[in-house]
């Protein structure tokens, strides 16, 4: 799959399976338990949220399980992107596996200094903009729920660089569609859906919210069918390509994505239960389509979808 076609790079993945931004750290642990042909396997790697300052994140507790999937509340901790562009991308670039480095702006003049901060670093592949954390006060979703800011913040981005930029959306809006068409026309590459939902848990004993900011980031089991209507409805509206991530756990969740239109997806959640969840994905998708007569990819993406009339 290409992730970005008629891009000057393009962004050209040997499967289109990937990690989830924040569920996979740097890779570097994968690459321990899995080593170099683990990730060898990945159509590609993506990066926790890199911010313009290194980052300590929100107070603990951060993570409240739930049945219906986890609340996360991390606050965007991460090394900086000094950090990122000194130390791990020179070792992202001993990969064959490109890697998408996921960039959170707290302004959007933020979003165009960290583009051209990682334009030309060897290692980094293309962007994901990050412009849908639900767990800080400046950036985020602050931008991402505003047609305007996430027009701008995309071109910021875009004008900066060189690289792919993919725009990853918030599904806490009422109009994803409408995000989605601003940043295509700002020249995003692709567009990432969804980012986590809003929710909350209380901590019963202690009469108070499990989370000390009450609200998280919803992930896993019960977003999946949120994130797969928001990538059908994305998908029949833009021509750029659309990864679908959300409570995507098995093969079979990966192929309801790609037959709702996405060119790829994205596995987070479901990895801290099954480390191996991400290379299941990729053998659950390659045993399909071997049983199937499948031959690529493309073949069946959007393929539950209506036929143009
Ligand atoms: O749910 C999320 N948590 N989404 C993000 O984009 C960032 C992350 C965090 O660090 O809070």
């Amino acid at each position: 799959v290409d992730l970005a076609p008629g891009h000057k790079r393009g962004l050209l993945l040997r499967n289109p399976v990937m990690p989830a931004s924040g569920t996979f750290s740097w890779g570097f642990e994968f690459e321990h338990h899995f080593g170099p042909e683990g990730i060898r396997r990945l159509g590609a790697v993506v990066s926790k949220g890199v911010t313009m300052e290194p980052r300590a994140g929100n107070r603990q507790p951060r993570v409240a399980e739930t049945p219906a999937g986890m609340l996360n509340s991390i606050g965007l901790q991460n090394v900086g992107i000094e950090a990122c562009v000194r130390d791990l991308a020179p070792q992202w670039a001993r990969w064959e596996t490109p890697v998408i480095v996921n960039v959170a702006g707290d302004t959007i003049d933020e979003f165009g200094e960290m583009a051209r901060m990682l334009d030309g670093v060897p290692g980094v592949a293309a962007l994901e903009l990050n412009i849908s954390c639900p767990n800080v006060d400046t950036g985020g979703m602050e931008i991402g729920q505003s047609v305007e800011a996430s027009a701008r913040a995309t071109s910021a981005a875009v004008r900066n660089t060189d690289l792919p930029v993919i725009v990853k959306l918030t599904p806490n809006v009422t109009d994803p569609v409408a995000l989605a068409r601003a940043c295509e026309a700002e020249g995003a590459a692709a567009i990432c859906a969804i980012n986590t939902v809003l929710g909350m848990a209380i901590d019963v004993d202690r009469r108070r919210p499990v989370l000390p900011r009450a609200r998280g980031g919803l992930s896993g089991p019960a977003i999946k069918p949120i994130a797969l209507r928001i990538v059908y409805d994305v998908a029949g509206a833009v021509r750029i390509p659309v990864i679908g991530c959300g409570g995507i756990a098995t093969s079979r969740d990966a192929l309801e994505f790609l037959m709702a239109g996405a060119s790829a997806v994205q596995v987070g959640t479901a990895t801290f239960a099954n480390p191996r969840a991400l290379l299941d994905v990729v053998e659950g998708l390659e045993a399909w389509c071997a049983a199937e007569g499948v031959a690529r990819i493309a073949d069946i993406i959007g393929c539950a979808r209506p036929a143009p009339v």
